[in-house]
């Protein structure tokens, strides 16, 4: 949208997906919300009638096993998480307008009503299933807490959906030797009536709303893909016991999750508009003039494209105006990962780090696309220094010493055609720049401002204040200078307002600005006072990047004894990172004693691994290279279950170095690494201190 047709005043919704209400907040999460909120203060700071809403998506079977495990209701665990979000988000300085929860009155009435809706236009039907169920617990198991032998390639330990070590998809039913992940009881196949929603009946409608521009081209066509293979109904019914919605005119039945987590959306605005007086038909009508944005990650486009937008049509509500996409984090290059301590939690980041490093950086790197973005440690050091310490703060840090000390904290009231002309270049960046934050293309708008920042640089290089501080007769010329850096700063910072609210904030402190939107930037600074500079922002330490990592890998790779046990479940978009919870089973019998001649006669040796491929006919193991310094070796470890081959390239880890080879059907393995573990997911590669180097003996 061209930001000419922008003058009228726009009634926008925005919305992040919500969070679940088992876990904390990290990094890959924060793509999201920084996303979406630098997109709500843009709308804001250019005058629309903007609403940010979120909220916790609370309901589902692992929080109702969560809470059990550690002893409460899961009332008392949404109600803890809930704060810990909202103080992470605040953290961050995400500024919704509304945080809530699908577990609320509002939330209730809406899944209700729409459900009801569906339900009377013969859009639900009911079926009779067979399904996995814990005769230990009394419940019915998602196919996430089932666990068995892959009917495929026979690795163990696969979850009821998919196999890890082949990538091949079954139903639980097909599993051998399945067992209850909640339990471990063998679950029995036991006949149910689950309610189905007909997403069939709306495929003239849903065809012809992904072409309508609501969706980012690369979605467009994976729902061409979707339509290919056939809209199935929808299974929007769970069995008690269960922690959601209790579905009307049903015994025991409860909405899934999915069905009442978009509603959320919905409930988190109502609880808005009751708190501020706005109109919820204004917004949701099927008439509404209004905007609505969903912005969510790739994982979970099937919910957003498909099943919310029908369920909207079929209950006569709106259909948003877009679904915005965007890819995962991965860190250095890699999926984030406890043992690495590069799973960081937004808790662990806040810390060491301030928030506004990260905002920036993540700008710089998002686009429209759908593409996974990269968080390289390295570069983001690199970016912030020079980007927003060495760029931009380094613009006002340079002049507004002279405004203060020689003019009383005044800005010249006039100024040369030169002068003019290049604050005025600056401010007819506006609509360009807008363009592209509307276009969320945050990465060119980024580059955009720093072509500013670089040319208010050279300007105040090429008049050198400085040098017309020491001379006599200057005084004007130098007044100039400083009014124009001053100005072009001005600029910068309000273009950045939306990624950087804290540091925009402080300038506007700074520069004794009534407001700082978008428009303000067309009147210049003239005659106008401001206060003494106090520093912006610091430079990125790298230590504290360094001790953020060391945190993360500490609070998450061991976590302490009190800590409950948890469920083993897989996260919908991870696989499972190994918990060290162990459920007990680490706890082997001890070997018989041995001398310290004993034990002296083993070689341990510190070791790089600069090779690890997996074994494809092997179900466990992994062939490794390793480096002692002196030599390499080859070396089987039954550790596939636990890594992927690619993440253990450049790790150190611990060997025997003596032990006699032997001959195995891949090959020699001379040697053997040492991993602590039950098995499975919880196998935990030995790591040495950083000063351990290859080669040197472990005693
Ligand atoms: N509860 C659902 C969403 C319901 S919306 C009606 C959910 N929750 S989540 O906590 O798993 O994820 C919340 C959002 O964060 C999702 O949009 C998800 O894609 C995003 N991300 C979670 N991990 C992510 C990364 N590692 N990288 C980028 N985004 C990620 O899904
Ligand atoms: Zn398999």
């Amino acid at each position: 949208m061209s930001s000419s047709t922008n003058q009228a005043k726009r009634k926008i919704l925005i919305t992040s997906a919500l969070p679940y209400a088992n876990g904390p907040i990290h990094l890959g999460h924060l793509v999201e919300y920084i996303q979406t909120d630098i997109w709500a203060r843009f709308q804001k700071m250019r005058g629309h009638n903007c609403i940010y809403v979120c909220a916790d998506d609370a309901h589902g079977t692992p929080i109702m096993l969560r809470a059990q495990s550690e002893g409460i209701t899961p009332e008392a665990l949404i109600a803890r998480v809930s704060e810990e979000h909202q103080t992470d988000f605040a953290g961050f300085n995400i500024g919704f307008d509304q945080y809530h929860s699908t577990n609320s009155p509002e939330n209730k009435h809406f899944a209700s009503y729409i459900y009801t809706q569906l339900k009377e236009q013969g859009h639900i039907s009911r079926k009779t299933i067979s399904q996995f169920y814990d005769p230990e617990k009394a419940m019915f198991l998602p196919d996430r807490f089932i666990k068995g032998t892959c009917p495929k390639c026979g690795t163990e330990d696969q979850y009821g959906d998919n196999c890890e070590a082949c990538g091949a998809t079954y139903s639980p039913t097909e599993l051998i030797n399945p067992k209850s992940a909640v339990s471990g009881a063998t679950p029995i196949e036991k006949d149910t009536d689950h309610l189905f929603f007909e997403l069939s009946h709306f495929e003239e409608m849903l065809k012809d709303w992904t072409h309508k521009g609501h969706l980012q081209t690369q979605i467009a066509n994976k729902l061409d893909e979707w339509f290919e293979s056939g809209l199935r109904g929808w299974d929007i019914s769970r069995d008690a016991p269960y922690f959601g919605f209790e579905i009307p005119g049903e015994t025991d039945k409860y909405f899934y999750v999915w069905l009442d987590a978009p509603v959320g959306y919905m409930a988190s605005f109502k609880a808005y508009c009751d708190k501020t007086g706005t109109s919820f038909d204004d917004f949701w009508a099927q008439d509404s003039d209004a905007e609505v944005y969903h912005f969510i990650g790739k994982d979970i486009i099937y919910f957003h494209a498909l099943f919310w937008p029908a369920m909207l049509s079929g209950a006569g509500f709106r259909t948003p105006n877009a679904i915005f996409a965007h890819g995962f984090l991965t860190v250095d290059g890699q999926k984030m990962s406890k043992s690495r301590g590069t799973f960081i939690m937004a808790i662990t980041y806040l810390k060491h780090l301030n928030p506004e490093y990260l905002r920036y950086y993540f700008a710089a790197k998002l686009s429209s696309r759908i593409d996974d973005i990269d968080l390289n440690l390295e570069d983001f050091a690199q970016r912030v220094n020079s980007d927003l310490v060495g760029k931009v703060v380094n613009i006002a840090s340079r002049c507004a010493g002279f405004v203060v000390k020689k003019f009383d904290g005044k800005l010249a009231t006039t100024w040369s055609d030169r002068a003019a002309g290049l604050v005025a270049q600056a401010a007819a960046q506006a609509d360009k720049i807008a363009d592209l934050y509307e276009a969320r293309d945050y990465g060119q708008a980024m580059r955009e401002i720093m072509a500013i920042a670089d040319l208010a640089n050279e300007y105040i290089d090429e008049t050198a204040p400085w040098v017309l501080a020491k001379q006599e007769g200057k005084e004007a010329e130098l007044h100039e200078s400083v009014t124009v850096g001053i100005n072009l700063f001005r600029i910068i910072m309000t273009y950045l307002a939306p990624v950087l609210p804290e540091t925009a904030a402080k300038s506007k402190d700074f520069l004794q600005l009534d407001v700082m939107d978008w428009n303000s930037v067309q009147t210049p600074l003239l005659g106008h006072q401001i206060s003494a500079f106090k520093a912006l922002m610091q430079r990125v330490d790298k230590d504290a990047i360094d001790k953020m990592i060391e945190d993360s890998r500490q609070s998450l790779a061991a976590p302490k004894a009190t800590e409950a046990p948890k469920v083993v479940a897989k996260s919908k978009a991870e696989k499972p990172e190994k918990t060290a919870s162990t459920q007990a089973t680490g706890f082997e019998a001890l070997a018989p004693e041995v001398t310290i001649e004993d034990f002296l006669k083993l070689d341990l040796r510190v070791a790089k691994i600069i090779n690890a491929e997996a074994v494809p006919e092997a179900e466990k193991l992994l062939k490794l290279t390793l480096d002692l310094g002196f030599e390499q070796r080859q070396v089987f470890a039954g550790i596939k279950s636990a890594y992927q081959a690619e993440d253990l390239i450049g790790r150190t880890t611990v060997m025997v170095a003596n032990l006699k080879p032997r001959k195995m059907r891949f090959g020699m393995s001379e040697g053997m690494v040492l991993a602590p573990g039950p098995g499975g997911a919880d196998i935990f590669l030995l790591t040495p201190d950083e000063g351990a180097l290859p080669g040197m003996r472990v005693k």
